[in-house]
């Protein structure tokens, strides 16, 4: 059905670090958002379109402290990793061991694939995340769980299984050909269906054999419009792993470059310890990373130089992403934070503005969705965040000093959580709402 929604709204348009930032998003203080169909069919200026509507038209409005905002989007996550989420912290490959492979042996039931895809998607929502780049496990039953759940809700998702031979469990290996088949089932049954899009998931370098690897490429390049998700250059220990897998490749990235792995709509999680040929490749061949910065901090893996990276003279896509379970946290604004913090240790300020591209639009980059979400504007689909700008009395206190916009998103990167996320709308359709929750 035709409706709308009114209230304030922020949108980027284009990226902040290669072109001026105050011109680079659109702030409406009294808009009106037009959906119909799951779709953004006009916004602008109250005035401007309150015509386009007619009387019966159901309209949502919301208050002056309120902020309509494009859903979050995660561009790395481990959904069935959830339960493991706060265990008490090692490092990287000890953490592996000791925490992701035995929560991931359990998505092998699917009541509990099942389960914790609900419990996963209900707390995206509660949190304003409407979209996700998602690691399933190694069992495709994992994969068949959490697509449909997020069918149920609409939700425009990524994910795919976890390919991994070698360096695991036992009971968490495929074999290449295994590996193949059971993703090229998926990818028929999936990739395209509603909103849900198939990304071949090979886990990482060190646990995938370069049998493995060859084939991961291989199913990529058959089926176009495909994603291919992994993680790079996370640790020290884990470059040194990779080194010495990999002997005769000439540094980490190369290693995904020779198996055919780069290119649009590869996404790389992490890419903190690159060197300058890795940003310059990363560049040139259209890659992106998923910068996790709760998960770096969390794991003492370092941090992501997000401005080297963003260089004008070979800007990389890079979007945010929660990294959960490594990553402590599902709140965007816990991310946001977390990533300012990344950049003052590199010397860098992170402005508020930058931040938040980096969760909406700049994430939708490195989807390649950036015309299609991460905006609010017109032929977009209507994924959006109502933030309550005034969600404790501390916030609300704290605004009244504010003397501008970036001033009041930086207040709330610091200081707000799920109390903030008013409401979330998914394809149009009101999915959460604190209004009614209680
Ligand atoms: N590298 C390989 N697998 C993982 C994972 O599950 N989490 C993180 N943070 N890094 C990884
Ligand atoms: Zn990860």
């Amino acid at each position: 059905m035709r409706h709308a929604l009114r209230g304030a709204t922020l949108s980027f348009h284009r990226d902040p670090f290669l072109h001026d930032p105050e011109s680079s998003y659109t702030y409406e203080p009294d808009a009106l958002v037009i959906i119909d169909q799951g779709r953004i069919e006009a916004c602008g200026p109250y005035r401007a379109l309150a015509d386009r509507i007619e009387p019966e038209t159901p309209v949502t409005q919301y208050a002056k402290h309120e902020l309509i905002v494009p859903g979050f989007i995660d561009s790395h996550v481990h959904y069935v990793q959830m339960p493991i989420i706060g265990a008490y912290g090692t490092q990287l490959i000890d953490w592996l061991e000791r925490y992701a492979f035995v929560a991931e042996q359990r998505s092998a039931d699917p009541a509990v694939a099942a389960a914790t895809a609900r419990a996963f998607l209900t707390e995206c929502l509660r949190n304003g995340s409407t979209t996700g780049a998602v690691y399933c496990s190694v069992y495709p039953q994992s994969v068949d769980a959490f697509f449909t759940e997020a069918e149920r809700l609409g939700m425009r998702m990524i994910a795919g299984k976890v390919l991994m031979d070698r360096n695991a469990p036992e009971v968490l290996r495929d074999t290449p050909q295994r590996g193949y088949d059971e993703s090229e089932q998926l990818i028929a049954r999936w990739h395209g269906q509603g909103r849900a899009l198939y990304a071949i998931t090979p886990r990482f370098a060190p646990t995938s054999s370069p049998e493995q690897m060859e084939l991961a490429g291989a199913l990529w390049q058959a089926h176009p419009g495909t994603y291919l998700q992994t993680h790079l250059s996370e640790t020290h220990q884990e470059l040194a792993w990779v080194h010495a897998l990999y002997s005769e490749r000439s540094d980490y990235l190369d290693v995904y470059d020779h198996y055919g792995q780069l290119g649009p709509r590869a996404i790389f999680g992490h890419g903190i310890h690159l060197s300058e040929r890795e940003m310059q490749r990363l560049h040139e061949s259209g890659s992106a990373i998923a910068h996790c910065p709760t998960s770096n901090e969390f794991l003492a893996s370092g941090a992501c130089r997000v401005h080297e990276l963003k260089d004008a003279r070979r800007p990389v896509r890079i979007g945010l992403a929660t990294d959960l379970a490594g990553g402590s946290s599902f709140s965007p604004f816990e991310t946001m934070l977390a990533a300012y913090r990344a950049a003052q240790v590199n010397g860098h300020s992170l402005s508020p503005l930058h931040a938040w591209y980096l969760a909406t639009r700049g994430a939708a980059e490195t989807l390649y969705l950036e015309d299609t979400i991460g905006s609010i504007a017109p032929g977009f689909e209507a994924d959006l965040a109502v933030l309550d700008l005034a969600s404790t009395p501390l916030i609300a206190g704290r605004l009244a000093e504010c003397a501008s916009l970036a001033d009041q998103l930086f207040v709330q990167i610091v200081l707000a959580d799920d109390r903030a996320i008013r409401a979330t709308w998914v394809a149009g359709e009101l999915r959460h709402d604190r209004g009614n929750a209680a």
